[in-house]
């Protein structure tokens, strides 16, 4: 058996404190002791929001709360633009279609990021739209979309905006409050190191009006119910009472990583260095514009599948980047800086695909793009 190493953009490693922290005696989810977690949990996700919003816990993965924001907001018939510019921004669109919205599909091209002058030409020729649902970090390209200027766009309009942060809460800034960002979504199982099971999300009062009206069919994912039990620090249904002790530690992780601030400085130091490596050895960044410090998207070299390096790292090393997903599949392959990642764990990262694809018959000098990082984090 080998050290399995996790640099995909998700499920990222998780320090072995919160393990620990997780690994205590089961406590019952009604438990005095257990409203007392909920409530310290419900204050700390403000903080990481940076809001003063309420911020509702769902037991799923990301895609429920991005479910939910679709069938608390609209009702069938309703028309919301879903931003298209990978494989996250698509899956707005069959949500949407699922409860009978109309999807305005958005597309952008992959590796691109959405033009505001775009959503506002589109809200203004039809005032009756209701939503706009983007990805703050578009994982399956490593693009940020521009979410402060996407916000100025929806302020004055009758239309919410729904930010999906499952990958970039945690990784770089995303002041929900200061941005004045209707609904922001995450994950427990990237930039916040816990593993897999926990989902947030943000209603700013925009949404929260919008909420009233909404006739798209709900029963697990109900904000109105479960704001009202939240409220009184309890889920309405059975709580994932370790997930929440892991994440009560990852709050004082936090703090002892320096704050929010200090870990969206390191994560970006870890993509500068990773993404010298990249040019170092003559490969290009799948993001043409607005690389994200998250996750590094590279194109493979001609004549090399980008599935083969992922696969490579695998069976090999037991080390786990992703590969490209749909369109960019074998084109290629992504690895991540956020969260319990270090600066040496990048280093590996970077040696072993250079083993990669060295082996792989590409040819370039073995060693630069471990030497191009070691001399970005040598300066830092
Ligand atoms: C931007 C983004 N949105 C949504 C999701 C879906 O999250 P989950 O797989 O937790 O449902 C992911 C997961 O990779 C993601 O990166």
């Amino acid at each position: 058996m080998k050290k399995v190493s996790l640099l995909a953009p998700g499920p990222t490693p998780v320090p072995p404190r919160t393990l620990l922290a997780m690994a205590q005696p089961l406590i019952h989810h009604r438990s005095s002791d257990f409203l007392e977690i909920f409530g310290r949990v419900r204050e700390g996700l403000k903080k990481i929001f940076k809001t003063n919003n309420d911020v509702l816990v769902f037991c799923s993965s990301g895609t429920g709360a991005m479910e939910s924001a679709v069938t608390n907001l609209l009702s069938p018939g309703d028309k919301a633009i879903a931003i298209r510019g990978g494989k996250f921004g698509e899956r707005w669109t069959e949500l949407l279609e699922a409860y009978g919205c109309q999807a305005i599909n958005l597309d952008v091209p992959w590796g691109y990021a959405v033009k505001p002058d775009d959503v506002a030409a589109l809200l203004k020729a039809d005032p009756s739209i209701k939503a706009v649902y983007v990805q703050a970090l578009e994982t399956s390209t490593g693009v940020s979309h521009p979410i402060k200027e996407l916000a100025q766009v929806t302020k004055d309009t009758g239309a919410v905006l729904v930010v999906d942060a499952v990958s970039a809460l945690g990784a770089y800034d995303i002041p929900t409050d200061e941005w004045g960002l209707d609904v922001v979504i995450s994950g427990s199982q990237k930039a916040l190191m816990l593993p897999p099971g926990l989902a947030f999300v943000s209603i700013g009062p925009k949404a929260l009006e919008m909420m009233k009206t909404s006739k798209c069919p709900k029963f697990y994912f109900s904000w109105a119910k479960e704001l009202k039990t939240q409220s009184q620090n309890k889920g309405a249904f059975t709580s994932p009472v370790p997930l929440f002790l892991g994440l009560l530690d990852i709050f004082e992780v936090i703090d002892e990583m320096g704050g929010l601030d200090n870990i969206f400085e390191e994560t970006a130091l870890k993509s500068k260095a990773f993404k010298a490596a990249v040019a170092a050895w003559g490969l290009e960044l799948y993001s043409k514009e607005n690389a994200s410090t998250g996750l590094t998207a590279v194109e493979a070299p001609a004549g090399i599948d980008a599935q083969d390096v992922v696969g490579w790292l695998k069976n090999k090393y037991a080390i786990f980047i992703a590969g490209g997903q749909a369109q960019a599949k074998g084109k290629i392959f992504r690895v991540a800086h956020m969260g319990f990642i270090s600066e040496f764990d990048t280093l590996q990262g970077i040696s072993a695909i250079e083993m990669a694809l060295a082996g792989l018959g590409y040819k370039f000098e073995m060693g630069a793009g471990v030497a191009a990082a070691q001399k970005i984090f040598g300066e830092a």
